[in-house]
């Protein structure tokens, strides 16, 4: 198969939402119509947000039989409470999980939604329970991704082996900065540390879909786009290695 890589500027992160949803929707019923299960990786943070809330829409159709679907998170903080508010646990619950169940109870969270465990004693462990999981599971179908600003994807910082693995990573001065927007800018309550996929378990999806929005995002895609070859200081780079990938951009991101 030759490498197929594909770009879409949307004027605005609702027709963004829309446009990823609709692609991501697209790849579920194809696999499932076939009774084939999809394995769906999902990003935490705030550009999938709009795409999770159409997304439920389009699979609230309750002919359409979910318990072949599965999801599987990009990353956790760690140490994390699965019950605190700032975990990616709670978010998913909040922003997929439960309207998905909701809307279509052929979806069972409980079951059929896996993220890494921020409680363990054990961290080590649970990465490789969790990489373990995904190849029960038949590996990823369809890997959604946002990017972080300074091009971390999962929690992969500048500096990530392309062939890394689920694994324990103390997240860069740029992350705890850009993500203490959740914790009410307070820096030193933020975890310092997750578990986060690898650049090499990310890099075996079947099929990957960047998404990035606002004008934050605009330096990171910039660069990004003008590489020709993967840069270790940029991991959204190493995409460049991957057969399928498409980007959903609007246009503050894009700068264009
Ligand atoms: C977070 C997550 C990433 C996410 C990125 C961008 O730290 N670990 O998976 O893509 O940062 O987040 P946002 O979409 O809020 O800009």
């Amino acid at each position: 198969m030759g490498r197929f890589v594909s770009k879409h500027i949307e004027a605005d992160y609702e027709a963004l939402s829309e446009e990823a949803a609709l692609f991501v929707y697209k790849r579920i019923t194809a696999a499932l119509n076939n009774s084939k299960p999809f394995v769906l990786g999902v990003a935490t943070g705030s550009t999938p947000i709009g795409l999770y809330q159409y997304l439920v829409h389009l699979l609230a159709d309750r002919r359409i039989d979910l318990s072949k679907f599965y999801t599987v998170n990009l990353d956790e903080y760690y140490p994390m409470k699965q019950t605190d508010s700032h975990s990616y646990y709670q978010y998913m619950k909040f922003h997929f999980w439960e309207p998905l169940q909701k809307a279509n109870p052929t979806f069972e969270y409980e079951v059929q939604g896996f993220i890494p465990s921020g409680e363990t004693d054990n961290p080590e462990a649970e990465c490789l329970v969790y990489e373990e999981r995904i190849k029960q599971r038949g590996g990823i179908d369809l890997q959604i991704l946002g990017i972080g600003v300074n091009g971390h994807i999962g929690f992969n910082e500048p500096g990530s082996s392309p062939s890394s693995r689920t694994r324990v990573v103390t997240l860069s001065p740029e992350t705890v900065s850009a993500n203490s927007r959740f914790y009410k800018d307070d820096i030193s309550q933020m975890p310092k540390k997750a578990i986060t996929m690898g650049l090499g378990t990310i890099l075996e999806a079947g099929e990957i879909l960047l998404l990035a929005s606002g004008k934050s995002k605009e330096s990171i895609m910039r660069k990004l786009v003008a590489l020709d070859k993967p840069d270790q200081s940029l991991p959204a780079s190493y995409l460049l290695q991957h057969p399928r990938v498409t980007y959903i951009l609007d246009i503050d991101a894009s700068g264009t």
